[in-house]
């Protein structure tokens, strides 16, 4: 380990004088200037100068499916190959024989695209049964499908919400709720990560000075940044009392945990009862596309024609309609009982081992497991030596989390080994330490000064 760390070692003085460990996403956001050229050349800089000191982990190519051995190439051309942790395939459904059969057979039969929006001529025999299938998986009997998870977020949201009405998020809500919630309304209240009581508070405080517009609150199942989950039935009866709405977005959990994979919705005895359930197709279910599910048919018929990003965005196309219908058979059945109890096993030795090397893991068990870095300067040297030593795991840092709360996410298959995930484990917890060993030695070494690992 320590021969490829080295290049830290020696250079961590450079690096730092470099720049390369400061600034962050954020502070490229507020633009001001007439062309819009410059305003994005300082911008360019700062992920050039990252690019070149080695600490710009983001767009990475993998070369293979992607499984638990990938190689994979960096910005820079550098290729590594090792073990996998940055993958939504959960289940390992992308690659299953079965789900690849199903896409084939659907390109051949229909092409590679359906060539037209849902509301003309989108739709296939392929799409309709994907609407059931995932109707009778989330307990909701009205669905409308997406091009993307991101898509069924902003559509659901800015197709329903008026300048007027209210939108109540979690703090961590995801990006395509966010911005759904800011394209429809300046109404957009973000409470406390988690907090029953918070929601409960702001629904009370909007009550009391509007009771003529409508309010949404939009939480998700497994937080994607944090790996937890709310008290879903509580956020509901207080939106009952409160004349709201609640939607949650399922994108992570729906498959990958919960009885028959109904996700936390189904883990917390709440199918068929949550207003609005959203989700993706892109994690468990081995294709693109997302969806939105109501007990509601005239939210269904609504949603049609205005949510955006259903009504004017190709449809979503037969092999990835015939990928996602058979993920959701394979979900459903008794081997996705067996998947999920290997997801979660592994989970539990990367968390069991991480607690170990005295690493904060956040959230719950589940196939998220976050890994608390905090610093940017930590986690750009972290997740580097972790690309290094081929351990693959997504580096998260603002606009994903706030600034100054970065962390080193690992996703977890069904299809790792508990070899893979304690190695994997001991190499990150070894990496977090050095890099923050080194930060802190070098800043208390000051400027000009050596510093040796
Ligand atoms: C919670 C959540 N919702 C929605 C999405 C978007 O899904 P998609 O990748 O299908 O656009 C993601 C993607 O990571 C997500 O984490």
């Amino acid at each position: 380990m320590s021969v490829l760390a080295d290049r830290f070692t020696h250079d961590i003085l450079k690096l730092i004088d470099s720049g390369a460990l400061e600034g962050s996403f954020a502070d490229f956001v507020r633009l001001s200037g007439k062309s819009l050229e410059s305003r994005a050349q300082r911008y360019y800089e700062w992920r050039r100068n990252r690019l070149e000191q080695g600490v710009w982990p983001f767009s990475t190519q993998l070369q293979s499916t992607p499984g638990p051995q990938v190689t994979v190439t960096d910005e820079t051309g550098k290729e590594r190959s090792g073990v996998n942790f940055a993958s939504y395939d959960y289940l390992g459904l992308s690659t299953h024989t079965e789900v690849r059969a199903a896409a084939i057979e659907a390109i051949n039969r229909y092409g590679t695209q359906i060539a037209g929006a849902p509301v003309l001529q989108g739709n296939s025999a392929l799409s309709l049964r994907l609407q059931t299938a995932v109707a009778e998986l989330v307990g909701l009997p009205h669905i409308v499908l997406f091009p993307t998870g991101w898509a069924a977020g902003f559509g659901v949201i800015t197709a329903l919400i008026r300048p007027k009405d209210h939108v109540v998020l979690d703090q961590y809500a995801h990006n395509c709720c966010v911005q759904g919630a800011m394209a429809a309304t300046a109404n957009v209240h973000r409470v406390r990560h988690l907090s029953t009581d918070a929601f409960v508070r702001q629904l009370r405080r909007i009550r009391s000075t509007d009771t003529e517009n409508a309010i949404l609150v939009v939480t998700e199942g497994i937080f994607s940044m944090n790996g937890d989950s709310p008290d879903l039935a509580a956020l509901q009866t207080a939106c009952r009392e409160y004349d709201a709405t609640l939607m949650v977005d399922v994108a992570h959990d729906l498959g990958a945990v919960g009885p028959g994979g109904t996700g936390t919705v189904g883990l917390q005895g709440l199918l068929g009862k949550v207003d609005l359930v959203i989700g993706s197709f892109s994690k468990v279910f081995a294709a693109n596309g997302g969806f939105a599910s109501t007990s509601s048919a005239a939210i269904r018929e609504y949603l049609r024609p205005y949510a955006p990003s259903h009504t004017f965005s190709n449809a979503i196309s037969p092999p990835q309609c015939a990928a996602a219908l058979k993920a959701i058979e394979i979900v459903r059945s008794a081997e996705g009982d067996l998947l999920r109890e290997k997801v979660s096993q592994v989970a539990h030795v990367l968390r069991e081992t991480l607690a170990t090397s005295g690493v904060v893991c956040l959230g719950k068990p589940g196939p998220l497991v976050p890994v608390l870095l905090g610093r940017e300067a930590v986690g750009r040297i972290t997740a580097a030596l972790c690309f290094d030593h081929g351990v693959f795991a997504n580096l998260i840092e603002y606009p994903a989390v706030s600034v100054g709360a970065c962390r080193l996410r690992m996703q977890v298959m069904a299809t790792h080994t508990r070899d893979e995930a304690q190695q994997a484990a001991e190499l990150i917890g070894w990496a977090c330490h050095f890099a923050e060993q080194l930060l802190d030695r070098a800043s208390a070494a000051g400027p000009g000064a050596s510093v040796s690992a």
